[in-house]
């Protein structure tokens, strides 16, 4: 069964990006939503790295220097960064936090040796790219988006607060949960229209949004409407996404949720980050990273 899904799998990447034209195509930059569902495959290339900041112990901001993925990045999509050295081929998938200009900014924590090496890149150095990778978030409508991120969960929200703020009518909330230092929050609230945020030793991201609700309630009537326009995105740990999607689900809230898997190439080919899903077998590189709750089943 696993093999047959696999093959099934592989089918559906291959006339995917024979329905792209495999790199050869061009990339519709005519929104979010439709870029970020693109199936155009960019080569890879190689950045410069214009910076690196330690934001708390074992934390790091890294911003490369790549016109293409500036221009074409979406909140919830993801590049592949390679390393120099030959012992490691295997790519480290990193969320694209934010952009600027030609500037890319990554953050990520340092948790194995790969990205032990790239925490100690310096200006100037070269990293090779390939990207921006899979399916982001879907932001065409207007409406309020409670961003709920936990951990390394919050780079892609960083970005999809950026994004949100260009959308005319939109508002947004990030809702972070730490383990103790709040590293994002200031990096966050460049972009959001409110931030809260909490750390192991207080409570959860469920506690934020419990609050986050009450608030809204003692505002007054008119609640319900408010609430009938939130969109919950997602990005964190496994068990903190489920209890977000049960959250939303008890609320009758939309919820599109950004999975992290282990991958090998990124774009489609290996089958190494396969998910269960409504539909069976999924890739999370690029039939996701974002699914909908409705689409996982949860
Ligand atoms: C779509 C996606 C987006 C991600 N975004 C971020 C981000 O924005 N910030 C961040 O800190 N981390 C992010 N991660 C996790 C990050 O890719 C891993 O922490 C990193 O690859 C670890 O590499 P390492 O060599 O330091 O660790 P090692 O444990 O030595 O890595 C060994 C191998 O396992 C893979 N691997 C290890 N942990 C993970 C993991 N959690 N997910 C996928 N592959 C893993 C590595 O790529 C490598 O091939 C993301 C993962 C995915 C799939
Ligand atoms: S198919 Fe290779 S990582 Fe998804």
């Amino acid at each position: 069964m696993e093999t047959e899904n696999s093959q099934k799998a592989f089918r559906s990447t291959r006339t995917a990006l024979a329905d792209s034209g495999s790199g050869s195509g061009s990339v519709s930059t005519e929104g979010a939503s439709d870029c970020a569902r693109s199936r155009f495959l960019p080569s890879r290339r190689s950045a410069t790295v214009c910076s690196v900041e330690m934001l708390c112990d074992g934390v790091y901001s890294l911003e490369l220097s790549d016109r293409y993925m500036a221009h074409h990045a979406h909140a919830g999509q993801f590049a592949n960064l390679y390393l120099h050295d030959t012992a490691r081929i295997l790519p480290r998938p990193l969320g694209i936090a934010s952009v600027k200009g030609d500037v890319v900014r990554f953050i990520f924590a340092v948790v194995g040796e790969g990205t032990r090496q790239l925490s100690q890149a310096r200006i100037g150095d070269s990293i090779d790219v390939l990207g921006p990778l899979g399916n982001g978030f879907s932001l065409k409508k207007e409406g309020r988006y409670l961003l709920v991120g936990g951990g390394l969960g919050v780079p892609p929200l960083v970005r999809a607060a950026q994004e949100i703020r260009q959308l005319e009518g939109a508002l947004s909330t990030a809702v972070f949960g730490y383990r103790a230092e709040h590293f994002a929050d200031n990096i966050v609230g460049e972009f959001s229209d409110s931030t809260l945020s909490i750390d192991e030793s207080e409570g959860n991201v469920i506690n934020l949004l419990n609050k986050w609700v009450e608030d809204a309630e003692s505002t007054g009537p008119g609640v319900r409407a408010a609430m009938d326009d939130v969109e919950i995105l997602s990005c964190g740990p496994h068990p903190m996404m489920m209890a977000v999607a049960q959250w939303a689900k008890e609320r009758g809230l939309r919820a599109q949720l950004s999975l992290e898997a282990r991958m090998g190439c990124g774009f489609g080919t290996c089958v190494a980050c396969v998910t269960p899903t409504r539909d069976g077998l999924k890739k999370v590189c690029i039939d996701g990273p974002v699914f909908t709750v409705e689409q996982l089943g949860w």
